[in-house]
């Protein structure tokens, strides 16, 4: 059996985690994940510094804990490696994951696994949406397609094998759950906002404003979501009786629409075998909802990542990181460092 230790530190959550593979079967031992999303609904958004303080703050005791609760006594003999993503992400956070899991690999002499953020997200999609144990994923579900859709980042990837990746296509500019939080701050809802806009949205009408598909014939796999975010901001501005649940309705059909209407034409350019969303923005139900419908019409299959494991977490790092020791992707302690810009892939 292997087992490691795993850290997630990137943005506004703190998540830990202890994972094993035995065999076939990746297995969540422990795991705890502290969200900052009280702190930051006061500022409206993520300021890096708070967040990085807040992970130093409960970083220590969450490690702690999840030791604890898998039941090491002993990491120096138990755990073969720790986990830790690297980047992307917020400077000052992601520092401090990589921080301690240099500190932890130094004074128990282990390898690091340096994960990159969205691999995680990839990964937990492609592992599908079992609840602590997973099957490592065979060789029939590659090539595989991921939307991945969070605060940060909206792009399609190819995903050609386990640990390979190509990105087809991202955002010019906002990313669509950066775009949900600023329609949210227009629509006067708390942050973050796109489970609020979602909920606002079910009861509207997504028909009442003709918001633009931005790039829907660009010929590219590109998104762009700011011109969408001024059309909003000039709907609310035009129509002060708009109802705000025909807005959000409106708003959602629009960028919904426009993450469909790209992976289907993505779907055209190779023979898919799979099709997999995930990150934060996975979590909206109508997302979920549509590109159902695409794949079904497609016939693909199509995994999604578990609600629990939309967002940022530890368990996702984990199980990139076990696929990524499994190859022998490790470093020494003194070679890993935080990135907060790094391509997927690079
Ligand atoms: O993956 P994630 O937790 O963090 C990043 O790596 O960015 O994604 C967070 C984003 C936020 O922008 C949040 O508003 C959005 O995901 N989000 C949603 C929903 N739940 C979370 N957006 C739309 N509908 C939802 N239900
Ligand atoms: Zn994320």
């Amino acid at each position: 059996m292997t087992r490691i230790l795993a850290i997630e530190t990137s943005c506004d959550e703190t998540g830990v985690a202890v994972m094993s593979l035995e065999g076939d079967t990746i297995t969540v031992q422990a795991e705890v994940l502290a969200s900052q999303i009280d702190i930051h609904k006061e500022t409206g958004g993520v300021v890096p510094e708070v967040a990085a303080r807040e992970h130093v703050k409960v970083l220590p005791v969450l490690v702690k804990k999840v030791l604890a609760d898998a039941g090491i006594a002993n990491p120096k003999e138990e755990l073969n490696a720790i986990a830790v993503t690297f980047g992307p992400g917020l400077m000052p956070a992601l520092a401090i994951g990589v921080q301690m899991a240099r500190t932890l690999a130094f004074a128990w002499d282990k390898p690091v696994i340096p994960v990159h953020h969205l691999e995680g997200h990839i990964v937990s999609a492609l592992l599908g949406s079992q609840d602590t144990t997973y099957a490592l994923p065979q060789n029939d579900v590659f090539p595989a397609l991921g939307l991945i859709v969070s605060g940060g980042h909206t792009m399609l990837v190819h995903v050609s094998d386990m640990l390979s990746y190509k990105i087809l296509g991202q955002t010019k500019d906002d990313a669509a759950g950066e775009v949900f939080d600023k329609v949210a701050r227009m629509l006067e809802l708390p942050y973050p906002g796109g489970p609020h806009v979602s909920k606002l949205a079910a009861v509207g009408n997504r028909k009442a404003f003709p918001f633009p598909r931005p790039m829907a014939h660009s010929g590219d796999l590109a998104f762009s979501f700011s011109g969408l975010k001024t059309a909003v901001l000039y709907t609310l501005r035009d129509n002060p009786i708009a109802k705000k649940e025909d807005v959000a309705a409106s708003f959602e059909a629009a960028v919904i629409d426009s993450l469909v209407g790209k992976t289907k034409q993505a779907l055209q350019t190779n023979a898919y075998k799979t099709l997999l969303l995930s990150g934060g923005v996975a979590a909206n139900t109508y997302l979920r909802e549509q590109l159902a419908t695409l794949a079904q019409d497609e016939q693909i299959p199509l995994n999604v990542a578990p609600l629990a494991l939309c967002g940022d977490n530890g368990v996702m790092i984990g199980q990139a990181g076990l696929l990524a020791l499994q190859n022998r992707r490790i470093v020494s302690w003194k070679d890993v460092a935080p990135k907060a810009r790094v391509a997927l892939g690079a």
